[in-house]
């Protein structure tokens, strides 16, 4: 039997989305926060540039709002990104209240630039802003007497009452992996809040961390819940290059600081692509490094901020300098050998401007979701500004339902009866391999028709495979991710076959034009099909 567990108000995601919602709605009741892993295993924890706000006298609102207008290709909801910049100022007050020390200057926050950006815009703290934020939260979390904040839980599927046979339909909890005993575990609660990060990992190279399955926006897709602009990855233009590295990011900020893109052979290029040259939006530095990668036929390109003082550098880049020192670069000295990868998923779960779902009772807040802020392609440092918005107005949205009376249905126990240990977890890991290949292969920075036909066979194989296996073994960890990475690999293949025109971070050379006006949003209905994969008992 499954152990069963009750709370208020279930947060899956303990990234900068979910600690903040978790603050925030604990003045008003109980909450438990579910990680699959630590505090490292957030997207949130690695975040380096920082995030972006309005707070300098000579900036404006209206420069912030036309510049994630221009970076989102036409696809932005303009109300979401007036409602984000808006209320930017607030939440870097509210950070700061709760300990975040931004990097200050003459008694003013220091400013840095990046791409896209028209202004110094984007507070940090130094380049580990991220660390920063999720440290400074998780203390909160964990010092709240209404806060539960439970590591190595992998939430599996969400719990859609009607999917039960019982109605009005609404999300009633989740069943979960408990990581450490391998058993399942059901939460049950009055609210779910989706704060699970993104899928970038459904790509052979990412800067994310691990966790970056995709996990939230399959569950939500199984639970019912429309799914939009899945076309648009991001990938950044400047992860560093060196097989012992992993996937470490060269923060943006640093050709916001003056470094320069380089070719082998020292020369410049940026200039041949865009005006803007380094600072130009993502998707347009992440193609043109790619082309030219292509064309010369070379493994990485360089980025050059040596010629800045070395003092300069330390100071500014502290995490960076000392990570590329690791791997014998001193990048005071010499350029840091860079390529792109996959980075940020535009698309997601569709919510409306408080994070709610279309499931009565879930609400998807963070880099999960698709709230229309970002349109084709994010500007840079406006995720973290986002999981901080759309987190407040969640909290606020939900507390004010928590007075009306509710009832707790006694949800039914996992069933593994007809289960068996598998004895092949190799193919698991295969197919985790293959996945990954061929989504970087087909259906990466540059598409075309071809391509995207040959990824989706590969996925209608992979998707027979893994249903099978998900039917007849005991699920694990790399199971679930797996099956969630297939799921959202899928929505991503059909989301850019069906956009006929490259627009922001959708690039495909059957179509290499911009149409006037823009396909409406690409987006798929909940899938109605999955009640086989929940596998509660009768
Ligand atoms: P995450 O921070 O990714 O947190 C997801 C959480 O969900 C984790 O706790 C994870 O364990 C948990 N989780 C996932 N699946 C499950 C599951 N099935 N069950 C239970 N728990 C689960 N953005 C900026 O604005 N500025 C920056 O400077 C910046 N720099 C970045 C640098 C790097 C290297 C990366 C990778 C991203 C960066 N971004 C930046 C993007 C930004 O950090 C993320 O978009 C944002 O932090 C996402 O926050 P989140 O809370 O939505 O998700
Ligand atoms: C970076 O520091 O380059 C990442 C910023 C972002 O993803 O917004």
């Amino acid at each position: 039997m499954s152990q069963r567990f009750s709370t208020d108000i279930l947060v899956i995601g303990g990234g900068a989305a979910g600690l903040a919602a978790a603050l925030q709605l604990a003045e008003h009741a109980r909450v438990t926060v579910l990680c699959k892993g630590d505090i490292t295993s957030a997207s949130s924890h690695w975040a380096q540039g920082g995030i972006a706000a309005v707070t300098d006298p000579e900036d404006t609102f209206a420069d912030h709002v036309r510049d994630t207008l221009d970076a989102g290709a036409g696809l932005c909801d303009e109300g979401i990104v007036d409602m984000v910049v808006q209320n930017a100022p607030a939440v870097i007050a509210r950070l700061a209240s709760w300990g975040v020390a931004f990097d200050q200057e003459d008694n003013a926050y220091h400013l840095t630039r990046e791409g896209g950006h028209s202004q110094r815009r984007v507070l940090h703290v130094a380049d580990a802003t991220g660390r920063a934020l999720t440290e400074t939260m998780t203390e909160r979390v964990l010092d709240h007497p209404n806060i539960e904040l439970i590591n190595d839980r992998l939430a599996i599927d969400l719990i859609n009452l009607s999917k039960l046979g019982r109605y009005p339909s609404r999300c009633a909890g989740a069943y979960v992996l408990n990581r450490t005993t391998g058993h399942v575990e059901v939460f049950q609660a009055r609210f779910v809040v989706l704060a699970t990060g993104g899928a970038s990992k459904v790509y052979l190279y990412t800067s994310n961390p691990d966790s970056s399955t995709g996990d939230g926006i399959a569950m939500a897709w199984r639970a019912g819940c429309r799914i939009a602009n899945m076309e648009f990855n991001q990938f950044h233009p400047t992860c560093l290059y060196h097989p012992l590295a992993g996937s470490f990011l060269i923060s943006e900020a640093v050709r916001g600081e003056g470094g320069i893109l380089r070719l082998p052979d020292g020369q410049r290029f940026m200039h041949k692509f865009d005006e803007r040259g380094e600072l130009a939006p993502r998707d347009i530095v992440a193609r043109a490094i790619d082309h030219e990668m292509k064309r010369l036929g070379t493994d990485c390109l360089y980025l050059d901020i040596s010629h800045k003082p070395a003092e300069f550098v330390r100071t500014h880049f502290p995490n960076i300098a000392s990570r590329c020192y690791e791997f014998g670069i001193d990048v005071t000295e010499a350029p840091i050998p860079v390529v792109p990868a996959a980075h940020y998923t535009c698309g997601g779960v569709l919510v409306d401007r408080h994070g709610r779902t279309d499931l009565p009772n879930l609400y998807a807040i963070g880099e999960v979701s698709c709230t229309g802020l970002h349109g084709a392609n994010r500007l840079a440092s406006n995720s973290l500004l986002e999981c901080l918005v759309f987190a407040q107005n969640a909290a606020l949205k939900i507390a004010a339902q928590l007075d009306r009376p509710f009832d707790l249905p006694n949800l039914p126990h996992w069933d593994e009866s007809k289960v068996t240990d598998s004895d092949e977890s190799v193919v698991i890991a295969h197919n985790w391999d293959e996945l990954r290949r061929f989504m970087w292969d087909y259906v990466g920075i540059v598409r075309t028709n071809k391509r995207l036909q040959r990824a989706q066979h590969r996925i209608d194989l992979l998707k027979q495979e893994i249903n099978e296996y998900y039917a007849n073994y005991r699920i694990t960890n790399d199971l679930i991710e797996l099956r969630n990475l297939v799921h959202v690999a899928e929505l991503i293949v059909r989301s850019a076959t069906k956009r006929h025109e490259s627009r922001g971070l959708h690039f495909t050379l059957d179509y290499p034009d911009i149409v006037d006006p823009p396909q409406d949003t690409i987006m798929f209905p909940g899938s109605i099909d999955h009640l086989d994969m929940l596998r509660p008992s009768a």
